[in-house]
C-alpha cells in the first residue's frame, strides 16, 4: 500500500468517513471505496450511513445530491465538482412543470439522473435496475418519464400505460456511442460470447443485445452464469468491476471508447484532498432536498 493510500485511510478513520463510488469508477478508486455499486445500490447505501459523519461520493453530481437528500445532516463531499453527468441537466425544471400543466392525469417518473429541482416534482424516482417495477406502482395510465428517453422506451415495452419522454429526447451521451454494427463485429469476433446492454443504449442496440441490465445486474447475471464470454454493452470500467468480483470470465467491451469523461475527473489525490479539507461539499437547498426526499423514499419503498 502507498502512502497515499495510508493517508486515506488514516483521515478516513479520523473523520468518521464512508467512501461511496459508482461501478465507472477508475480502478484505483473502485479499490479504495467502502462501497461500490449501480445508483440503486448506492442509494440503498446513503440511506443506512448512520454512524458515519462524512460521506465522499465518487461518482456524478446527481448520485452526491441524492446521498444529500436522504442525509441533510451530513456532510457530502465529492472530490472533483466539476463531476456532472450531462443526461441530468437535460430536464430543467421549468420543462417539467411545463410538461405537467400540459398533462395534468400523468403521473410524473423521474430517472435518479435528474438534478433535485426537478426531482422535487417527481411522484417518484427510479433507475435503471427498477425502472418497470416503480412505474407499475403509480395509480397513472399516463407517465411523464425523463430525462432518459431510451430507459422510458425499456419501460414502455414492458407496461401497459403510455409514457411521454420529457424532454423529447433526453439522452446519454457514453451510451450514445454504441450503434448495432458495433454488436455484429464483436458477435463476428467472439461468437460465444453473451451481448449485454444498459438501458440507456438505444432501442435499436438493445433489440440487438441479449440482455439489458442495469451495471449491478450485469455483475450479477455474469456471477450467475455459467457462459464463460461477454460483451459488454455500458460504460468502459464497468469491466474493471466485474473483473475484480468474478474472476475466470472473459470481458470484451462493445467500443473500447464508451468513457464517462466526469466519471473519470475523481483521483485519488482529490479523495485525500476531499477528505482532508471535508470539501467540496454539494449542498442542495433545504426546501428542494425537503420537497425531493418524498419521490426519493417512495423509490426505495417500492423497489424492495
Ligand atoms: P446504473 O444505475 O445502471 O449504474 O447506471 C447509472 C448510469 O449513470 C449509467 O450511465
Ligand atoms: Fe451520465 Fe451517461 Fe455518465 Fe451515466 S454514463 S453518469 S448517464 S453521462
Amino acid at each position: 500500500m502507498s502512502a497515499l493510500h495510508d493517508e486515506i485511510n488514516r483521515l478516513k478513520e479520523e473523520k468518521n468517513a464512508i467512501i461511496l463510488a459508482h461501478n465507472y469508477q477508475p480502478k484505483e478508486i473502485q479499490e479504495i471505496a467502502d462501497f461500490l455499486g449501480d445508483s440503486l445500490e448506492l442509494c440503498i447505501k446513503a440511506s443506512q450511513i448512520e454512524d458515519k459523519d462524512l460521506v465522499v461520493f465518487c461518482g456524478v453530481d446527481f448520485m452526491a445530491e441524492t446521498a444529500y437528500i436522504l442525509n441533510p445532516d451530513k456532510k457530502i463531499v465529492i472530490p472533483d465538482l466539476e463531476a456532472e453527468c450531462p443526461m441530468a441537466h437535460m430536464l430543467p425544471e421549468e420543462e417539467l412543470l411545463k410538461a405537467k400543466e400540459e398533462h395534468p392525469d400523468a403521473g410524473v417518473i423521474l430517472y435518479v439522473n435528474s438534478i433535485a429541482e426537478a426531482k422535487q416534482h417527481a411522484d417518484t424516482l427510479c433507475t435503471s435496475a427498477n425502472a418497470v417495477k416503480v412505474t407499475e406502482s403509480l395509480p397513472h395510465d399516463k407517465i411523464l418519464f425523463g430525462p432518459d428517453k431510451n430507459l422510458g422506451m425499456h419501460v414502455q415495452k414492458s407496461i401497459d400505460k403510455e409514457i411521454i419522454p420529457t424532454p423529447k429526447d433526453g439522452h446519454c451521451y457514453v451510451h450514445r456511442l454504441f450503434h448495432v454494427e458495433d454488436i455484429e463485429l464483436k458477435r463476428e469476433q467472439y461468437p460465444n460470447a453473451v451481448v449485454i446492454c444498459h438501458p440507456e443504449c438505444s432501442p435499436e442496440v438493445q433489440e440487438a443485445c441479449d440482455e439489458i441490465l442495469s451495471t449491478g445486474r450485469m455483475l450479477k447475471f455474469i456471477a450467475e452464469s455459467e457462459k464463460e464470454e461477454f460483451i459488454i454493452g455500458t460504460e468502459i470500467d464497468m469491466i474493471t468491476r466485474i473483473n475484480s468480483e468474478v474472476p475466470g470470465k472473459k470481458l470484451y467491451p462493445l467500443l473500447e471508447g464508451a468513457i464517462c469523461k466526469t466519471m473519470k475527473l475523481h483521483t485519488l489525490e482529490k479523495v485525500r484532498d476531499a477528505l482532508k479539507n471535508e470539501a467540496p461539499e454539494i449542498i442542495v437547498p433545504k426546501d428542494v432536498a425537503e420537497k425531493s426526499l418524498k419521490a426519493v423514499q417512495h423509490m426505495l419503498e417500492s423497489s424492495k
